[in-house]
């Protein structure tokens, strides 16, 4: 048994290792990103988040009569339950709102109509009442922390125009829809990463969607996941000016210290949305402050690149993106949750049909024939 053990090879953080099998997106390592074959660079532009949303479920674009169909379907599941919105209120104001999301998530398993209902088709639906009630969700928690009235959706926004005027009470202009409409579809997927497949391990014991996706929820809150872009904005705000660029990046890589928004697990090169996202935060920030906070932001972009040759992640410009919409720093890993949720339910409709326990092994370091002492003779 011990020399079996001595035996096993560690892929240390699974570098590398291809865990499941899927068609909802790849991400390709030479700085390309696909969803069920398209690359995003043509779907950011050219489709909404709702066509996104109905590609990543099903495999293919929808034609006009689905997407209506789920515009409307998602416009229906967007109210939440009485408890769910009493316990948002109830909630510590000083608790992050990711960990109130995780919470609520979980929470709105109890109220799911059909719960004992596993089939594909229940499943499907139950994915779009999710993802149709977390930007509620979270428009909710900020308008009571910060003393607002709730704002209703309107049926003939997008859903993500929905989101930002749920979230802020007030309309978006031109630029602001395109910036969301296209922050939501950047966001959607991204193949097998942390909390994705913390998705799948959950759906992989057959356990439900809700608990796959509190999962999910839990994982993406890291700094090193989705809660770079809010370590993004501090460092943004730690940086008096452009002059201090080049020394504080210094200072960073001299103590070994990661630049958030920095550096990937898989592309070698750009990641391929931020591109997109330095394209909609340059289009965003005209005032003094953003169009200030902007240059530095692309000062600390060549000054990582000259000095470590790594690009930045979809996080870095992400978090100006979130900033120039007014939205606080504290809420920006929840915003990207409101977009993943799509590719996390998408991903664990795949695992159900896949079907498979997600068990590796480990290779023990401890020890072996330690002898059992009573406590009363311990030291
Ligand atoms: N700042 C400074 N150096 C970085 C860096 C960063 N953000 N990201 C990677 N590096 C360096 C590492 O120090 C290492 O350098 P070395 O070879 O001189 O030791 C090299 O690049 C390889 O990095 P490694 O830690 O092996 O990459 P990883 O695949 O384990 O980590 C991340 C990937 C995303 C966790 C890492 O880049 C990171 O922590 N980034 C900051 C957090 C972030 O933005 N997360 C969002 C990801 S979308």
């Amino acid at each position: 048994m011990a020399e079996e053990n001595h035996e096993r090879v560690v892929i240390r953080g699974l570098r590398g290792v291809a865990a499941a099998t899927t068609r909802i997106s790849f991400v390709d390592p030479l700085g390309a990103l696909y969803y069920s074959g398209y690359n995003i660079d043509h779907l950011v532009d050219q489709a909404t988040y709702e066509e996104v949303i109905f590609l990543l479920l099903n495999n293919r674009l929808p034609n006009q009569a689905e997407s209506d169909a789920l515009k409307s379907q998602l416009f229906s599941a967007m109210r939440l339950p009485k408890p769910v919105v009493e316990r948002i209120k109830s909630a510590s104001p000083t608790s992050h709102p990711m960990e109130v999301l995780r919470t609520e998530i979980s929470h709105l398993g109890e109220f799911d109509p059909e719960p004992e209902d596993m089939s594909d088709e229940a499943n499907k639906n139950r994915a779009i009442r999710i993802v149709a009630k977390v930007p509620t969700l979270i428009s909710f928690l900020y308008r009571t922390r910060t003393g607002q009235e709730a704002v209703a959706p309107i049926r003939e926004n997008s859903f993500a125009e929905n989101f930002l005027y749920m979230f802020r009470g007030q309309p978006a202009d031109q630029q602001e829809r395109i910036a969301m409409e296209r922050y939501m579809i950047l966001h959607a997927d991204h193949g097998l990463n942390a909390s994705t497949f913390a998705a799948r391990v959950t759906a992989g014991t057959g356990s439900d969607l809700y608990s796959a996706i509190t999962s999910a929820v839990g994982t993406l809150k890291g700094s090193f996941h989705g809660g770079a872009s809010e370590r993004v904005m501090k460092m943004l705000y730690e940086i008096n000016s452009i002059d201090e660029v080049e020394q504080y990046i210094q200072t960073m890589l001299d103590d070994k210290k990661k630049i958030m928004g920095f550096g990937h697990r898989v592309y070698n090169s750009e990641d391929p949305r931020s591109k997109h996202l330095r394209d909609i935060a340059e289009k965003l920030c005209h005032q003094k402050d953003t169009l200030e906070i902007y240059n530095k932001c692309k000062k600390i972009e060549l000054t990582v690149r000259d000095k470590k040759g790594i690009f930045p992640n979809v996080d870095f410009y992400a978090a100006l993106v979130m900033h120039a919409l007014g939205v606080p720093r504290e809420f920006f890993t929840s915003f990207f949750a409101c977009s993943r949720v799509t590719g996390w339910t998408a991903h664990v409709l795949e695992q159900y049909s896949d079907a498979v326990l997600i068990r590796p092994t480990s290779k023990y370091t401890g020890e072996f024939g330690r002898k059992y002492v009573p406590i009363e003779k311990r030291t």
